[in-house]
């Protein structure tokens, strides 16, 4: 019997179903895959230090990020492209996001827009992530639309000046079809088959702090600054107007060599001293994986490839599954570390057990 019981069933179903191209594109990472793997090792070198006789008879794992409650504190991270994995792509997310009762980022290279997830999930908290273009003309509209569709965030992605070099890809000749619809970027890129190096070298490597300033006060949604690693990169972040900041390295995917991004936390954590929220994604595929990240400061995680490998696996039920198995292995962490909710974790309950 083939049940799917953890997040590594979902991911061994998803390499089956998927065609080599898209299977590549989502597993890899950039040169060595060296922090790819980092994202994973770094959970395994923090231990738990749980406490007994607390009272956890009530377990609750909702929380709030920028004011808005989620049942879990898990969102599904932007991520691109998902009509490669799904013929309903963002759509399908979604609707597996909003019946396990969280939210989503949304890619600038997202193959739905943001007025049709809304449709497909109404009431969903949708996240829209920024990419800005050469061509400010398609961020404005971009921006624009988020806003009309309800949107109740920015993530700036401020990680991919250009696009890693990907060798998964590149030895498989993975292209983006020339048919999938891509609202935000399609007039940007023509229909010409491209590859995602192409596609992203269309994006502005001039950006700096002065376009944070820009789109935190042009626009009227908080503006979540993703991909942060360094103390001195997190204090900037709230001097020039973030509301949060997403500790990231882009699952693996951008600078190889730089930590995994559990052991950059603290020291964004620290920075902040509580002017912003702080998330954290990378690795994620597990509920006691979200636990330490909690323990650790962070007040929700993001996961990448895990949603989408039920999205691959299963269509929104998928989603909605994977999510499920997070909160109730959240869940049971908690009880057992002797928390009542997310908010009882502290860096007491974790340890560096090895380097
Ligand atoms: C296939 C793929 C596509 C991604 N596309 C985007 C994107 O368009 N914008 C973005 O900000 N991050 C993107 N990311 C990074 C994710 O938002 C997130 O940082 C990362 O997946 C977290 O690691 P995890 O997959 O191990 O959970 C992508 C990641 C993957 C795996």
């Amino acid at each position: 019997m083939n049940a799917l019981l953890s997040v590594a069933d979902y991911e061994r179903l998803a390499e089956e179903r998927l065609e080599p191209g898209p299977w590549a594109y989502l597993a890899g990472g950039s040169g060595d895959e060296w922090t790819l793997r980092e994202n994973r090792a770094a959970f395994e070198r923090w231990t738990f230090r749980p406490r007994v006789l607390c009272d956890v008879s009530e377990i609750s794992t909702a929380t709030t990020v920028l004011g808005n409650r989620i049942e879990l504190p898990v969102l599904v991270a932007p991520l691109a492209y998902q009509q490669l994995y799904h013929p309903d792509g963002e759509c399908a997310t979604a609707r597996g996001a909003a019946a396990a009762g969280t939210g989503m980022g949304v890619s600038t290279f997202s193959t739905r827009s943001h007025e049709e997830i809304a449709a497909a999930a109404p009431g969903i908290l949708q996240w829209c992530q920024l990419y800005v273009f050469q061509d400010r003309g398609f961020t404005r509209e971009h921006l624009a639309s988020a806003e009309d569709a309800g949107c109740s965030a920015v993530v700036l992605t401020v990680d991919t000046p250009r696009l890693a070099q990907r060798e998964r890809d590149l030895r498989i000749g993975f292209e983006v079809p020339s048919d999938l619809p891509l609202p935000y970027a399609r007039d940007a890129i023509g229909t010409a088959p491209s590859n995602p190096a192409d596609q992203f070298a269309l994006l502005d490597a001039s950006v700096s702090w002065r376009d944070l300033e820009w789109i935190a006060s042009e626009g009227r949604l908080p503006v979540v600054l993703k991909g942060v690693v360094t103390a001195d990169d997190a204090e900037l972040a709230a001097e020039h107007g973030a509301a949060a900041i997403v500790v990231s390295n882009h699952g693996g995917r951008q600078l190889d060599g730089v930590p995994a991004t559990l052991d950059s936390l603290s020291e964004v954590v620290d920075a902040v001293a509580g002017r912003v929220e702080v998330y954290v994604d990378g690795g994620i595929r597990r509920g006691t994986d979200v636990a330490k990240a909690l323990a650790l400061g962070a007040r929700a995680v993001l996961a990448g490839r895990a949603p989408v490998f039920g999205l691959a696996a299963a269509g929104e039920d998928g989603v909605r599954h994977v999510l499920e198995l997070l909160r109730d292995e959240l869940a049971l962490a908690l009880c057992l570390l002797g928390c009542a909710s997310p908010e009882e974790l502290t860096p007491a309950h974790v340890q560096r057990s090895r380097s």
